[in-house]
């Protein structure tokens, strides 16, 4: 007896699903949060530029923010932005008291450096977690703010599996902004991790040995079925706008999702997967970095 295609897709990882259902948890919280007496918590989101996709995203982390009943400052300057003036601003962002977390959306025009800027950050604000301070931490196995891309990741795998210890995560992709620490975050759950790049040499053989594959490497459809252990855990970073044949666009992912469907035990779609965990995260890291702001200033330690 044949067997229809969907019956032997893998499942799907909803993470529409969950992010809307962590959003509400940290709404909740923050009610609470500002009933114990405490202040609204603050983010502000800094723009360089007009890169469209980087436009939509900090308009739809700024909506975010208030529907969390969060305060949300925003700060859009244009693409002949200087090093130093970005950096002036991070320091006045630095020593606002109304504004728990900074983040300055990435990528930056050429004439920035995004190390410095994301340096420039006070660690207690880092709401991506991306400066030496967390990322350090991170490594270090201590508590600290973790990116908000590799944090949803991570949750969207523990949907799946309630212990990770002893799985083989492989993760394709290198950058500090979510290749690393995903590894890192990976070690910390005890997985045996490996971390394929641009120089790998047969990337297909090593993906093809994860029980968990992680991808985000910005080149949509990458990952084709026959690189995934059959029985996989695959989540898919990318988030490519392409065009249709009806001259219309779509939203694709690094993993050719229809191939890969049929082979992995479970799957992230693209749109509706790691996508909305990223915003939901960054929700998440803006209250506890409000939350350690508050806790410090209770003792003492902060100004
Ligand atoms: N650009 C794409 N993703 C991110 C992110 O998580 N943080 C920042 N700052 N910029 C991004």
């Amino acid at each position: 007896m044949s067997t229809h295609p969907s019956e032997q897709a893998g499942q799907l990882i909803d993470g529409k699903a969950i992010a809307r259902a962590l959003t509400e948890k940290i709404g909740q919280d923050v009610a609470a949060f500002i009933e114990q007496g405490n202040p609204l918590p603050g983010l502000a989101v800094v723009l360089v530029g007009n890169d469209p996709a980087s436009e939509v995203y900090v308009k739809n982390k700024a909506i975010q923010t208030h529907r969390a009943g969060m305060r949300s400052f925003m700060h859009m300057l244009p693409e002949s932005t200087s090093q130093d003036e970005l950096l002036d601003l991070i320091a006045q962002l630095n020593a606002n008291p109304r504004i728990h977390g900074v983040l300055v959306q990435l990528p930056l025009p050429k004439q920035i450096d995004p190390v410095v800027v994301t340096n420039a950050i006070a660690p207690h604000k880092d709401v991506d977690g991306l400066g030496e301070v967390n990322a350090g931490r991170l490594a270090l196995g201590m508590d600290g703010i973790v990116p908000c891309t590799p944090l949803g990741c991570l949750m969207l795998l523990k949907s799946v599996h309630k212990d990770l210890t002893g799985k083989h995560a492989v993760v394709i992709g290198a950058s500090n902004l979510v290749g690393k620490p995903m590894a890192q975050l990976l070690l910390r759950e005890n997985c045996t991790v490996s971390v394929g790049h641009i120089h790998t040499q047969d990337i297909r053989g090593l993906a093809r040995t994860g029980d968990i594959l992680v991808v985000a490497t910005g080149k949509h459809g990458l990952v084709r079925g026959d690189w995934i252990k059959p029985g996989a855990t695959v989540i898919d970073v990318g988030i490519t706008r392409v065009p249709t044949h009806e001259g219309r666009t779509r939203l694709v992912g690094d993993v050719a999702f229809d191939e890969a469907r049929h082979v992995a035990g479970h799957i992230t779609p693209v749109p509706g997967g790691v996508g909305p965990m990223t915003i939901a995260c960054l929700l998440h890291n803006t209250l506890q970095a409000a939350r350690v702001t508050q806790a410090l200033l209770k003792n003492g330690d902060a100004s």
